[in-house]
């Protein structure tokens, strides 16, 4: 009988739960294999008990609720691991402990849910002998390899109800009204939620903008008649020749880099910029990540558990399962992590929007 490990790393984000639910049905149910529960990402296997027996018996109902039974972090990474003692504290490369951790639990697969930061991790603890398989997670959707990251759908939905709500109250007082957005590096989030959303101008870190062209935006819409705008700005939008909004700058052995503020900043602007007219600014944040899974990240948080636990059972080790079109494949692990998907400026979702008068800001 096989056994194998599976853990959730990086940020959480809605689904994590169903691919559990999925690998763990697939492994006991199809397959005969034993599973391992990992807490808490990478950390599970560099500290003391921090691994449990999962079965379709103890992880049942877990489908709808967002989080992760297993836990997680975004600071375990093994090749730069604070370590403190006797009140000191350094950074270590402490990859080799990790693997034999791994040794030492029988385990002859483990299935990392992750972002690009924990598939990075997976790809090379893969390249040292650690027969790791990838499941792509983010709510960011910015992961090359697959068409669509789960997650990411939820976040959209999410913020799409939230910009619904803001339309009506900014109607009320004939505002504008600034929404700030997840997303990191790419502006996946922000798009899809201002086209779903109905924005009248979206900014996205692949679009540096001029926030002349989106006070025109706004005050066009004003002489039309219209007495209410709705700007969605993704946290890593930067201003044509300025930088990106950085809240706390990353820490060798800790937190990446962290964003925020550009909404505050883009409100600001266009209070001067926009004459007459009240701006109001509202940061998601968090509230994108949490909370119960929609439908379509449900089937694709299941496809992709059950994808993984056959790539496992076909000796398929070091590839991760992604979507590509309607199909469910895999990629190597390396290949998955070589470069972030970034929105096209100049096709896609952008010339759709431009189309019905979005602003970019450009
Ligand atoms: O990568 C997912 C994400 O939610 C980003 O959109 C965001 O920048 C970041 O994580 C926030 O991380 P944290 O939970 O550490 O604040």
């Amino acid at each position: 009988m096989k056994r194998i490990g599976v853990l959730t790393g990086g940020g959480d984000c809605p689904g994590l739960n169903a691919v559990i639910r999925a690998v763990v049905k697939t492994a006991s149910l199809k397959y005969k294999y034993e599973v391992i529960g990992i807490e808490d990402g990478f950390d599970g296997l560099v500290l003391p008990n921090k691994t449990r027996v999962l079965t379709p018996w103890n992880i049942r109902g877990i489908l709808p609720i967002g989080g992760t039974i297993l836990g997680t972090t975004n600071r375990a990474n093994p090749f730069q691991y604070k370590v403190t003692k006797g009140g000191k504290t350094e950074v270590k490369d402490i990859s080799r402990k990790l693997l034999k951790k791994v040794q030492t639990l029988g385990l002859d697969a483990l299935v990392v849910i992750g972002g690009d930061g924990s598939l990075t991790i997976a790809s090379e603890l893969f390249k040292m002998g650690c027969p790791i398989v990838g499941v792509p997670k983010t709510i960011d959707n910015d992961i090359l390899a697959t068409d669509v990251t789960f997650g990411f759908n939820t976040a959209v939905e999410t913020a799409t109800e939230a910009l619904d709500r803001l339309h009506t109250t900014a109607e009320s007082h004939h505002r504008v009204m600034v929404v700030e957005v997840m997303g990191r590096y790419v502006g996946w989030i922000a798009l899809e939620t201002g086209i779903a959303g109905g924005a009248d101008a979206i900014l996205i870190p692949e679009i540096p903008f001029d926030i002349g062209k989106v006070c025109k935006k706004i005050n066009d819409r004003k002489k039309g008649g219209s007495r209410s705008s709705i700007v969605v700005v993704s946290e890593g939008a930067k201003p044509i020749g300025g930088e990106v909004s950085v809240i706390s700058a990353s820490e060798k052995g800790g937190c990446a880099e962290r964003l925020g503020g550009i909404g505050d900043r883009v409100g600001r602007e266009l209070c001067s910029g926009c004459a007459g007219m009240e701006v109001r600014v509202t940061v998601l944040g968090h509230l994108q990540r949490g909370g119960s899974p929609n439908a379509y990240d449900r089937i694709l948080s299941t496809r992709f558990g059950v994808a993984v636990v056959d790539l496992i059972a076909r000796k398929r080790i070091g590839e991760m399962v992604c979507l590509r079109g309607q199909a469910i494949e895999s990629v190597p692990l390396s290949e998955a992590v070589r470069d972030q998907k970034r929105v096209s400026a100049e096709e896609g979702m952008v010339k759709i929007a431009e189309s019905i008068g979005i602003c970019f800001g450009r």
